[in-house]
């Protein structure tokens, strides 16, 4: 399942993100990189000692973790901190599927879902877009500063060559309370029914219904 987040940054945290990271320093994305994927990673990332980092984190993880749509879709239940990504002509991050465990320098999680937020105006870059192998074919994606896309970090992915300008992102990933993406697309579609009913019919004994299934279904799946 793939999502997109609109709104995670509203356009004065955006600025404020643009402004700590234009006085942050970057440093080589391999350096973050697995083996595998250092071989096709080419772009900059925000040095991991960065002191910028805890403001950077405190705009764009206390507004991810709190969107309703992110939380929904997601379910999370381990969350890591962004990484911050610069591309500029000619930078590109080929054809990967991201790591399964991370963070095993600190407190491990299993990487169930990835989570591109969109830091640069679609007009100031050209390229750049990122690409998901799924099911239905490749699916290209370049989204408006501020929002975010969520993906499978199990499938192949890559982010083709940028031409133009400069792509800012920030790159993070999560542990979802439920592994298996079937049942939280599943889970996803019943919440979005029940969000309707509560709304269109809060007293009704379908709307009681149809929550207690979600809410034990989330129960019964989740692996936490
Ligand atoms: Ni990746």
């Amino acid at each position: 399942m793939m999502i997109a987040i609109p709104g995670v940054l509203n356009p004065t945290q955006l600025q404020r993100v643009c402004k700590i990271l234009s006085g942050a320093p970057f440093v080589d994305g391999k350096l973050s990189a697995g083996n595998a994927a250092s071989r096709v990673k080419n772009n900059l990332e925000v040095a991991r000692d960065a002191m910028e980092l805890d403001s950077l984190n405190d705009v764009v993880m206390n507004s991810l973790v709190r969107h309703p749509v992110y939380r929904a879709a997601a379910l999370p239940l381990r969350v890591a901190a962004p990484y911050y990504a610069r591309y500029t002509p000619g930078m590109t991050y080929g054809e990967h599927v991201d790591d399964p465990i991370m963070g095993v320098d600190g407190m491990p999680y299993r990487c169930d879902v990835a989570i591109t937020l969109f830091l640069s105006h679609t007009s100031d870059y050209d390229g750049g877009e990122l690409a998901v192998h799924t099911p239905f074919g490749l699916q290209l994606v370049k989204l408006p500063a501020g929002d975010a896309i969520l993906y499978p970090a199990s499938s192949l992915h890559q982010v083709t060559p940028v031409t133009r300008g400069e792509r800012m992102v920030a790159v993070t990933w999560l542990q979802s309370a439920v592994r298996d993406p079937a049942q939280r697309e599943l889970l996803y579609e019943l919440h979005l029914a029940r969000e309707q009913l509560m709304h269109t019919a809060p007293d009704a004994v379908e709307t009681a219904q149809v929550n207690r299934s979600y809410v034990n279904l989330v129960r019964m799946w989740s692996d936490v």
